[in-house]
């Protein structure tokens, strides 16, 4: 095709893409990337671009071409004596298009039926010219020039023609005119390096507009996006990730160690998932595990405990972790038995799993996002004060809080924001600072006080692509294609 055009150029000295595709029965695109091809040799041809406005014939058009215009039609089926006007309505369909046409042509005339019957129609001339089947044809032909404006609009409005623009090029001879044209060079080779032969060659211009070939497989999951976001903040906020890869949890981390009473009715069968095998989990710092079972049986940190027996049998129960804060108890305990304490800011995101029924809004099995800072002498304003950045990073900034009760948090708020689109205050997570009965057993020292929080990564993963059932976000309804569509996610506040 590159030849084709440099030939014709050659022999002409200019050419139209669009011209040259009619004349050769080819596809205009084709013929406009060859041209591209010889344009990004250099200076070989000049090019302009130029709008065509083209009129192109509907289905409706075409049969015209083949089987006349309603009107003409309708013509001539009428036999000498008349035709019943009924039986002319039934012929084809759009033959009451055709006899209003051709009434108003002055073709026929109609003749009403004086015992009350079916009118008649008859021939009021011998002859007609179809000139809606030449006009098409005219168009067809390209010869559109030769039309009155008026008559093209009639078309148009009958639905017979469709405007269309065409963006195609007028091509003339470059300054470097030739049609001998070399392939350029596109990679470099080794071979050309060691004969020095790549001081004759020509290469290939990179083309810096082009996209990319979109890949086949390997798309992230929203979720797994979003996740990349939310982990990016913690980390420009100065948070370690802790370690979050077991989903099975011990009773122990997962409930006692937060100070979550045996008797909690989120231990309940109905709310978490109890492992059969292996049921019970085995080792556990001794020292620590009595100093749990002291402050939940009687107290201590001037705290009076539960006073109800506390039972090891209860605490190694597996379960499939409800949340990460398990974790985080493990590295505060971790944090208490160093010899010498340090301020930590950490954070996870993992997933958590609920015995739930699974609706619009809730899966038994999500995404828990979970920070943790302990310091010396951090209080409530703190909390508030590190919340409202957080969320600023994330792109929310209206809070507000509202007390609530964990059992390993005091005070505990839940936080809200106010939903746009809702036109209401939602809740987007939990918070508080954790206990004494908690973090003293664990021997974090007295003046360091542990701030935490919590938010499923749903909720914000569904805001952010438009979600509104959780079950096509995540789980066997998931449709493939929504992964693989799904932009990247760019939260608001980080667009700068
Ligand atoms: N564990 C809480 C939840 O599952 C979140 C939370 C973490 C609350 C830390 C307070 C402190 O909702």
């Amino acid at each position: 095709m590159d030849k084709t055009i440099l030939e014709t150029l050659s022999n002409k000295g200019e050419l139209n893409t669009y011209d040259l595709s009619q004349e050769l029965s080819a596809d205009h695109q084709a013929i406009v990337g060859a041209m591209k091809s010889v344009q990004s040799l250099g200076e070989v041809i000049c090019v302009t671009q130029k709008q065509i406005n083209l009129w192109v014939l509907t289905k409706e058009a075409e049969e015209i071409l083949s089987n006349g215009s309603y009107e003409a039609r309708i013509y001539e089926v009428i036999s000498d004596d008349g035709s019943s006007q009924k039986s002319l309505m039934n012929l084809f369909p759009n033959a009451r298009i055709g006899l209003n046409k051709a009434m108003s042509l002055g073709w026929l005339r109609i003749e009403k039926n004086s015992t009350g019957g079916d009118p008649k129609v008859f021939k009021k001339v011998d002859e007609i010219e179809d000139r809606t089947k030449s006009v098409v044809q005219k168009i067809k032909d390209g010869k559109v020039k030769d039309i009155p404006d008026a008559t093209l609009k009639e078309l148009k409005k009958r639905k017979l023609i469709n405007a269309v623009i065409i963006k195609s090029f007028d091509v003339t001879k470059g300054p470097h005119f030739t049609t001998e044209v070399t392939k350029m060079e596109t990679e470099l080779s080794p071979e050309m390096l060691a004969t020095n032969s790549w001081k004759e060659k020509k290469f290939k211009p990179y083309n810096f507009d082009s996209l990319g070939i979109m890949p086949s497989s390997g798309h992230l999951h929203p979720l797994m996006k979003v996740r990349a976001e939310v982990c990016q903040i913690f980390l420009e906020m100065g948070f370690t990730e802790m370690p979050t890869n077991n989903y099975v949890e011990s009773s122990f981390w997962n409930f006692d160690a937060l100070f979550q009473p045996q008797q909690h009715p989120a231990r309940d069968a109905q709310d978490t998932f109890f492992l059969s095998d292996p049921e019970n989990a085995r080792e556990f710092p001794t020292d620590y595990l009595e100093k749990v079972q002291k402050v939940h049986e009687s107290g201590g940190y001037r705290s009076i405990g539960y006073r109800s027996e506390w039972k090891l049998s209860e605490a190694r129960k597996n379960v499939l972790r409800t949340h990460t804060t398990g974790v985080s108890a493990r590295m505060l305990y971790k944090l208490g038995q160093m010899e010498k304490f340090k301020p930590v800011k950490y954070f996870s995101i993992d997933k958590v799993f609920r015995n739930e029924s699974v609706d619009a809004t809730h899966l038994a099995e999500f995404h828990q996002v979970e920070g943790v800072v302990a310091d010396y002498d951090v209080s409530l304003a703190s909390l508030i004060s590190i919340l409202y950045s957080f969320f600023s990073y994330l792109g929310i900034k209206n809070l507000r809080f509202k007390p609530a009760y964990n059992p390993y948090t005091e005070p505990s708020m839940e936080i809200f924001t106010f939903h746009e689109g809702l036109k209401k205050w939602v809740e987007i997570g939990n918070s508080g600072v954790f206990r004494p009965e908690m973090i003293k057993p664990m021997g974090l020292p007295d003046n360091v006080n542990v701030l935490g929080w919590g938010l499923s990564l749903e909720r914000p993963t569904m805001v952010r692509y438009g979600i509104n059932d959780i079950r096509d976000l995540v789980g066997h309804k998931v449709n493939l294609q929504m992964v693989y569509d799904s932009p990247i996610c760019r939260l608001d506040s980080r667009l700068y």
